[in-house]
């Protein structure tokens, strides 16, 4: 298994370029499902979730072609013959994201059968409102053998509201929605700039839908969606990375191909610890600083702070002076990492969903274990401002979201390698 070796202590200068987003990139590639005309995806970014799901649309006779050389970032899908609507538990269990076929395959096919998730570091993260929608949709909805099996003659148009803000599920009954018969209300919808995406390109495929953005989406169901063409959004969990990276080493760092609109909560909080930035309608200058100030931050759903940049937000924490809280809302148990940056002599204490950490330490390069996608990037984060080398183990994590970090990280001035690569002389 792949390893990170990093020396910290670099400041990170000059320019990174974001890649596009891997949680609006996946569900544009479920859509493809609902109509049997190619769909163009630009911008895609090379990460492993992405090979995945190439795996699960190839797998139900879906052709997926993903582009190399300059077009590397370009995908194109048809799934014009749809030989079997089924998700299986060797592809589910490798990225629960799977579920978002269910919808899609539901709509376009009238059945599917698809691996329940199973559990997950972070937390439960059930599927239960997922099925509840689509039952209001009128599908007929078994659970056995660790599957859902799920049938309908047609969709039915319906008022749905979730109980609960769930991205991945407001994607799914949405998809799921657009070739339903009839009207359908989505209430207490996510909001997150990822939905948004889809929504656009859904009526870029001849969908009718309004509201996308808000907690209020009204769908009119079609007879038919067809192909089309769309370039996904950058990704902000990894602008946001970076955003903290170059404000963590004291750097003075380029974020571009960001939206800055879709950062707004971090670059608040990154005003109460006292790091300034500067942003254009596509990049952020953030110039980093000795005096970070503890802030304590809560996760919401968006706008508000956003779960994905928890453990990153972490590991500034660790190096700001005095006691920041760090209230964790949505998932319930996301804080593995917490215990790896105390093995770096970080000052963490864990209460339940709230971790208080007390700065500023000194961080010292240490071998660490990554659980979770985010949990290896704080630790990447933390590494960076370590004294010595820090080996960070299972980094397969990290590439399942962010596409080439250590050559991005390299490319500003960080020591990173992944082991087994010979490491260029300090100049
Ligand atoms: C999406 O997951 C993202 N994944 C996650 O990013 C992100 O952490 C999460 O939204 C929250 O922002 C993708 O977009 C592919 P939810 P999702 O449904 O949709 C509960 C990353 O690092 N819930 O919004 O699975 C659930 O347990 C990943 O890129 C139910 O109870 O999250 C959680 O507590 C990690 N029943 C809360 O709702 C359901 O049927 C929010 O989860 C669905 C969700």
């Amino acid at each position: 298994m792949d390893k990170f070796v990093i020396r910290g202590g670099n400041p990170l200068l000059g320019t990174v370029r974001i890649s596009g987003a891997k949680n609006a990139a996946l569900p544009a590639m479920a859509a493809a499902l609902l109509t049997e005309e190619p769909v163009i995806l630009e911008n895609i970014p090379q990460v492993r979730d992405i090979e995945t799901t190439r795996k699960l649309l190839a797998a139900m006779g879906g052709e997926v072609e993903l582009g190399y050389g300059r077009a590397q970032h370009r995908s194109t899908i048809c799934c014009r013959d749809l030989t079997s609507p089924e998700a299986s538990y060797e592809l589910v269990k490798t990225m629960r994201a799977s579920t978002l076929v269910l919808g899609p395959l539901l709509a376009r096919c009238g059945r599917a059968r698809v691996s329940l998730p199973g559990g997950c570091a972070i937390g439960a993260r059930p599927i239960d409102l997922h099925i509840k929608g689509l039952e209001r949709l009128g599908a007929n909805i078994n659970q056995e053998h660790g599957y859902v099996e799920a049938s309908a003659k047609r969709l039915k148009g319906a008022e749905i509201v979730f109980e609960k803000i769930t991205v991945t599920g407001t994607e799914d009954l949405l998809m799921a929605a657009t070739l339903a018969d009839g009207e359908t209300l989505l209430q207490n919808c996510a909001r997150e700039p990822e939905v948004v995406d889809l929504a656009d390109l859904l009526n870029k495929m001849g969908a009718k839908i309004e509201g996308a953005g808000t907690t209020t989406i009204h769908v009119t169901g079609v007879e038919k969606l067809r192909g089309a063409k769309h370039r996904i959004i950058p990704d902000r969990i990894e602008a946001a990375t970076f955003i903290i990276a170059g404000a963590l080493t004291d750097g003075d760092l380029n974020v571009c191909g960001c939206d800055p609109n879709h950062l707004g909560a971090l670059l608040e909080k990154l005003q109460d610890v006292g790091i300034k930035t500067k942003h254009t309608s596509d990049a952020v200058r953030v110039e980093g600083n000795q005096n970070l100030k503890a802030a304590d931050v809560i996760t919401e759903e968006y706008p508000g702070f956003p779960t994905d940049l928890q453990a990153q937000y972490m590991a500034l924490a660790t190096q700001a002076e005095g006691t920041s809280i760090i209230t964790e809302n949505i998932f319930e148990n996301r804080f593995m990492h917490a215990l790896e940056m105390g093995r770096m002599g970080a000052h963490i204490k864990i209460e339940g969903h709230r971790a208080v950490v007390r700065g500023r330490t000194l961080l010292s390069g240490a071998a660490v274990l990554a659980s979770d996608l985010r949990a290896s990037a704080s630790l990447v984060l933390a590494a960076l401002v370590a004294e010595g080398e820090t080996i960070i183990d299972r980094v397969y994590h990290i590439d399942r979201g962010y596409e080439n970090i250590e050559e991005k990280l390299r490319g500003v001035g960080a020591q990173i390698r992944r082991i087994g690569e010979i490491l260029p002389k300090k100049k």
